[in-house]
């Protein structure tokens, strides 16, 4: 029996989408992202009797000295975090669930951390701020990325759909008619660190055969944000093929991916693009109505797809 009352804290956080911008938000590029809100990650945090941290994971359940090396970034975010909140007072028992795939481009390291500092802190009766937040969620990226844009961090903390570029302030993104998606996951496990290495080297050696896909999806990004606030969903559509096409030639598509894009598109999608590092992962699909995202999803499924969701980006 614990002697002292059992306090619980949750914390929060949403997946997120790339809907153009991958990869060439490296090299200081634009690029948009929506929050994705139907799948998320929880973390409760009670009090244990002792003074152990203890997790428990789909992946790893015990004592945070013990964590395995996969899963550093979270041991370390939740020490660092405690060292922000100067407290660490009682054994602590911290369980992360989630319904985000990992490895699939949806953004489920940096929710993961998102959540395991939003719990500490409410654990604390902490009030947190961005500026608490990110750098503890940044460390905890660089763990799982190696040196990321920072742009899932922002997406998966974000309610609203973000214009992100580094070293720039965050924009909003006007979105003038509601706009339909269907995400397909290809229920392989990508390797972003590994695809953004890829593009790294081959720059190296070709800077210019590079650049040209970079500047060109960077131009892209520019263009759907007019026709996201002008709700113009076949220029949307369109570009967003452009888009996939230049991941192709950077090398971070695969046969299974364009299959399922090809798949989206020949089932009604105005546009499909692999979103995330690729390599496996997802796809998303844009659709004129929710009907036809029924349809597109029944034909991804056909074509391989593990699981397919449909959301709305609304009007804002
Ligand atoms: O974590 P992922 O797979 O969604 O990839 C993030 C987007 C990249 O542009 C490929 C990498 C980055 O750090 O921005």
């Amino acid at each position: 029996m614990l002697e002292t009352p059992q306090k619980v804290a949750v914390g929060r956080a949403h997946s997120k989408l790339i809907l153009i911008g991958e990869h060439s938000v490296v090299y200081g590029k634009p690029a948009i992202a929506f929050p994705f809100k139907q799948i998320e990650v929880k973390v409760t945090v009670k009090n244990i009797e002792g003074n152990a941290i203890q997790i428990e994971s789909p992946f790893y359940k015990g004592p945070i000295e013990l964590i395995p090396e996969k899963m550093e970034g979270i041991g370390d975010c939740v020490i660092q975090t405690l060292k922000v909140l100067e407290k660490r007072s009682s054994g602590l028992h911290i369980q992360i669930t989630s319904s985000i795939p990992i490895g699939r481009g949806l953004g489920s390291s940096a929710a993961i951390a998102i959540a395991l500092v939003r719990g500490l802190f409410a654990f604390f009766n902490q009030e947190l701020s961005d500026s608490q937040l990110m750098p503890l969620v940044e460390r905890a990226e660089k763990f799982a990325h190696g040196t990321p844009s920072g742009i899932d961090m922002i997406a998966a903390s974000s309610a609203n759909p973000i214009w992100f570029q580094k070293q720039q302030e965050v924009e909003s993104v006007k979105i003038g008619a509601p706009f339909h998606f269907v995400v397909a996951d290809s229920g392989r496990i990508g390797d972003t660190y590994s695809a953004v290495k890829s593009i790294r080297d081959k720059y190296e050696m070709k800077p210019e055969k590079i650049e040209e896909s970079i500047t060109l999806l960077g131009q892209l990004a520019k263009e759907v944000r007019l026709a996201l606030a002008a709700g113009d969903s076949k220029k949307v559509g369109d570009k967003l093929n452009q888009a996939h096409q230049q991941l192709d030639l950077l090398g971070v598509s695969d046969q299974g991916l364009d299959d399922l894009v090809n798949a989206a598109r020949t089932a009604g999608a105005l546009g499909a693009k692999l979103t995330g590092g690729g390599r496996g992962g997802c796809i998303l699909a844009l659709v004129e109505n929710e009907k036809l995202g029924k349809k597109v999803a029944d034909a991804l499924v056909q074509a391989g797809a593990a699981q397919t969701w449909q959301f709305t980006i609304a009007k804002c």
